[in-house]
């Protein structure tokens, strides 16, 4: 085995910021060593650089300063840098155009932060020194009724932005917010006591198939027959008021449910603890009463309800939140007060993260209006909604199947996996290569569900987007396929070399000679500040376009450097080079919900 670098595994994390993070805080201390108290709290405005021509970062301070002090941006620049500290980062910084600071990080910078790299497990990324108790709302379908594509979006968005919270050292509380309760239970146990009592007394008799059908019947039933409206109304009375049988039933149908979802998630690898709507019933008559007793409360119509602000309808009157209907019964909204309440009172929250379809952000604001109002948000807690927009078909209308109906998420899934199997079976004898079942089922299963969730992933979530297997399964372009290929290369060249990358010995050293080495080990030190703007913004996206142009610079490097055939030196440096952008690449992805392969 070839020796040269220390495995990642056993050696101690450095603490250290992101490098845009500690230029951010050198040019802080230059600005108040320069210009004292008045620029003090003053945003430097470091941006990672429009043209590489011009350097790596620049600073665009100078010219946001010239009023407060009355003086001409280039001189406020040049007197930045005669009080600036950053030689140790960075050549001496250029004064561009009307002041811009630019600023090009050095080779012997770039080695020793990737060599520090090399030794530690999370790629000298260190834990958020400030750790937040987060809840993570996402997921969340109802009971009863099929888990669709919005779901879909929700569970895989919301898996990524609760693990790269998590990886950056956040307690984090991941809440599946099911909608177990409600007006359908009373027509579904109701039209089931008519058809089929014994679902409603013996676990398994039926499968979710069936209930989104009875679901379906049930509802039109009550929607046509004022009897049957009747007797589900009053079947929900029994279920809320705890009738045993009623209570049994609700159980056995919310039970069925839960085992088809827990199949999608375990196939997706998603981690969720299930608090359903139900666990905030008992909580929703002091919801009411704390309401009433701050005297926000009105009655309007027999309906107990919070005018907003800000929310009007087409006359300019102020919308109601209605949080107790005039029969007494109570809505999403004041469930979603209840969660709030309980959220940041009992479980500590101090980031409230829901992620779901836009068409409910009304929904959200309106909420948190009035528990702001009523101070159960406080001020330092950060409650916020994380909308996205819908999928749609190849046809630019809403998903739907051939014979138009809503697409089931297993037979999404299934479908996935099975074209990744036809086109990897065309791969393989086009390359002449023979391979077991075994490994073309596994390849096909993880090609299939990451690249269902790199394709949402890698849209800006705020837009709409177009399902597309072929587009999604291609080699080519921003897809899980293409990623994961670049990361299978490079285990290729240990296979090829005979190279343990775990194993590879501690004298490695990287040095950075050609162009191509420079830009990939630029990009590999931008991990972190992309880490750190995702956990903020929230925006995925972000991180799989940096994957995406680190494989793409990984390619250019290793089209352009021989590295097993590179002479000793330049070979265990490039080796090296190889091991971190692979060891980045599967942290970026494990971020982002998605598993690698050794070979595909
Ligand atoms: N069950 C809802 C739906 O399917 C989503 C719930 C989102 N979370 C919440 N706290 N309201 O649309």
């Amino acid at each position: 085995m070839f020796s040269v670098i220390q495995p990642l595994r056993n050696r101690q994390p450095k603490i250290m910021s992101s490098l845009i993070q500690q230029m951010r805080s050198r040019f802080e201390t230059a600005l108040t060593d320069a210009f004292g108290e008045t620029v003090s709290g003053t945003d430097p405005l470091i941006v990672n650089s429009s043209n590489p021509k011009f350097g790596d970062y620049q600073c665009n301070v100078a010219m946001s300063l010239t009023k407060r002090l009355k003086s001409n941006p280039r001189q406020i620049a040049s007197t930045i840098i005669e009080h600036l500290q950053i030689d140790d980062i960075c050549s001496p910084p250029e004064i561009a155009g009307p002041g811009f600071i630019n600023l090009r990080l050095k080779s012997e910078y770039l080695e020793t932060q990737l060599n520090a790299k090399l030794t530690d497990p999370r790629l000298g990324i260190a834990p958020n020194g400030n750790p937040q108790n987060v809840i993570v709302d996402f997921s969340s379908p109802n009971i009863a009724k099929e888990m669709h594509v919005g779901h879909l979006r929700s569970t895989i968005i919301g898996d990524c932005i609760a693990r790269i919270l998590e990886f950056e050292g956040h307690q984090v509380l991941r809440l599946n917010h099911v909608g177990d309760w409600g007006t359908q239970f009373g027509m579904l146990i109701t039209y089931l006591q008519e058809k089929y009592p014994s679902a409603l007394t013996t676990a398994d008799v039926l499968d979710i198939g069936d209930l989104v059908e009875f679901y379906r019947q049930a509802k039109k039933r009550f929607d046509e027959d004022e009897e049957f409206k009747e007797a589900s109304r009053d079947q929900v009375v029994r279920l809320q008021s705890g009738s045993e049988d009623s209570r049994r039933a609700w159980e056995l149908l919310c039970d069925q449910s839960r085992r088809e979802f827990q199949q999608i998630y375990d196939r997706l690898d998603i981690k969720l603890t299930e608090r359903g709507e139900s666990f905030y019933n008992p909580m929703l008559a002091e919801v009411v009463a704390d309401l009433e007793a701050s005297g926000l409360l009105v009655e309007d119509q027999g309906a107990k309800c919070v005018f907003l602000e800000g929310f009007t309808n087409k006359e300019g009157d102020p919308l109601p939140l209605i949080v107790q209907k005039s029969n007494g019964g109570y809505n999403y909204a004041t469930t979603d007060l209840a969660a709030v309440r309980h959220r940041i009172n009992t479980e500590g929250a101090t980031r409230l993260i829901y992620v779901t379809d836009a068409g409910q952000a009304n929904h959200f604001a309106q909420v948190w209006q009035v528990a702001r109002r009523v101070r159960w948000i406080p001020d330092g807690v950060d409650v916020v909604h994380v909308p996205f927009g819908l999928v749609k078909g190849e046809d630019g209308k809403k998903l739907k199947t051939r014979s138009g109906e809503t697409v089931r998420l297993r037979d999404l899934l299934d479908e996935a996996v099975k074209r990744a199997q036809e086109d990897l079976e065309t791969r393989l004898q086009q390359e002449g290569r023979a391979e077991s079942p075994e490994f073309v089922h596994h390849v096909a299963e993880v090609v299939g569900i990451d690249a269902v969730k790199y394709a949402d992933l890698s849209q800006n979530r705020t837009s709409d987007y177009i399902f597309s297997f072929d587009k999604m399964l291609s080699l080519q372009g921003n897809t899980a396929p293409y990623m994961l290929y670049a990361y299978v290369r490079i285990q290729g060249i240990s296979r090829k070399g005979s190279i343990d990358f775990e194993q590879v010995g501690d004298r490695a050293s990287i040095h950075l000679q050609d162009p191509s080495e420079l830009t990939l080990a630029k990009h590999l030190l931008q991990l972190h500040e992309v880490i750190d703007t995702v956990a903020q913004e929230l925006l995925p996206n972000r991180l799989c376009q940096y994957l995406f142009e680190l494989s793409q610079k990984f390619n250019q490097f290793y089209d352009r450097c021989p590295v097993l055939k590179a002479d000793e030196c330049d070979r265990a440096s490039r080796l090296a080079l190889c091991h971190l952008t692979a060891e980045t690449l599967r942290l970026g992805l494990s971020l982002l919900g998605i598993s690698v392969l050794d070979r595909m």
